[in-house]
């Protein structure tokens, strides 16, 4: 019997045995294990070589700890966390496209319109950024009372939970917008920073010639009743990685040219001491259709 005729009998085996109650979780596995399989065929492995996949999964796990986990960084490093998130948020051409999360969210604090998010070492060396912008729906209408969660890291790449010398708390706040579904606040320019390369994730960046870096961004979580929620990043162009995401998570309605500003009128408008980057981001929510039954 030929090589092909057995593998066949054996995934034909394999799959008569998934008796799952849960049908979604008896397609899942049908899935992964159809598309293993057709990995197996395709690329005839040495039992060498899948030993090594197998030590390389076993090291990923080993390397997560509550803080890190390397098996979603592997899924980031993949494109599959890009794959996962376009699957379930693709949205309209006229709304905010979404983009993943990232390991580095947590709770931020609450700030009024305008504040400075900046208030580590940051402060003093690097380039002052103000972002600016609305909330709209797809149709531009304005949305009062959105939140709008931002996050970031400081002009040498890092985020203050990676960083002793930041406050708690630091390039992080959480907005509301005004009426006209406006939301502003002072911060530094972000710059680009490496994803973690001393774990296994990291050989395999090296071993397959990436580089592990992600273009400079700021990311928000905006949200608002009536509407779906977006999570996304907003990118500095130029940046040297937008070409060549590490995570995959470049889309060209995300990336946004820092203006500079000189004149002393623009920064006294803005509340900043001299010269400074201005970086408008509007974000446009899709609104949620609430069933006849329920919106009474
Ligand atoms: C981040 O932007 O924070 C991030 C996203 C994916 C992998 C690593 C970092
Ligand atoms: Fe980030």
């Amino acid at each position: 019997m030929s090589t092909d005729h057995e593998l066949d009998r054996l995934l034909g085996e394999v799959l008569a045995q998934v008796r799952a109650d849960d049908p979604r979780l008896a397609e899942v596995v049908t899935g992964a294990v159809r598309h293993l399989h057709a990995f197996v065929r395709e690329l005839r492995p040495t039992e060498e070589e899948w030993l090594r996949g197998i030590d390389f999964l076993v090291r990923v796990g080993q390397t997560c700890t509550p803080e890190r986990n390397e098996l979603i960084l592997l899924s980031d490093m993949l494109g599959l966390t890009s794959a996962v998130d376009e699957v379930n948020h693709a949205g309209p051409a006229d709304a905010t496209p979404s983009s993943v999360e990232g390991p580095f969210h947590s709770p931020a604090p609450a700030r009024p319109p305008g504040a400075w998010i900046a208030d580590g070492p940051e402060r003093a060396r690097a380039e002052q950024m103000v972002v600016h912008g609305r909330v709209t729906d797809t149709e531009g209408v304005p949305i009062a009372g959105a939140t709008v969660d931002v996050w970031q890291a400081d002009d040498d790449g890092r985020y203050d939970t990676q960083d002793p010398a930041q406050p708690r708390g630091n390039l992080r706040g959480l907005f509301t917008t005004g009426p006209d579904g406006g939301y502003w606040f002072r911060s530094v320019l972000p710059a680009s920073y490496p994803v973690p390369t001393d774990g296994p994730v990291g050989e395999l960046l090296t071993a397959l010639g990436r580089h592990p870096m992600r273009p400079a961004h700021v990311h928000l979580r905006v949200e608002a009743p009536g509407h779906r929620p977006v999570t996304t990043h907003v990118f500095v162009a130029d940046d040297p990685y937008l070409d060549s995401d590490a995570a995959f998570a470049v889309k060209d309605a995300l990336v946004v040219t820092p203006v500079p500003r000189t004149d002393p009128a623009e920064s006294a408008r803005w509340q900043v001491d001299g010269p400074f980057l201005e970086f408008p981001f509007d974000v446009r929510l899709v609104p949620v259709r609430v069933p006849a039954a329920v919106a009474r």
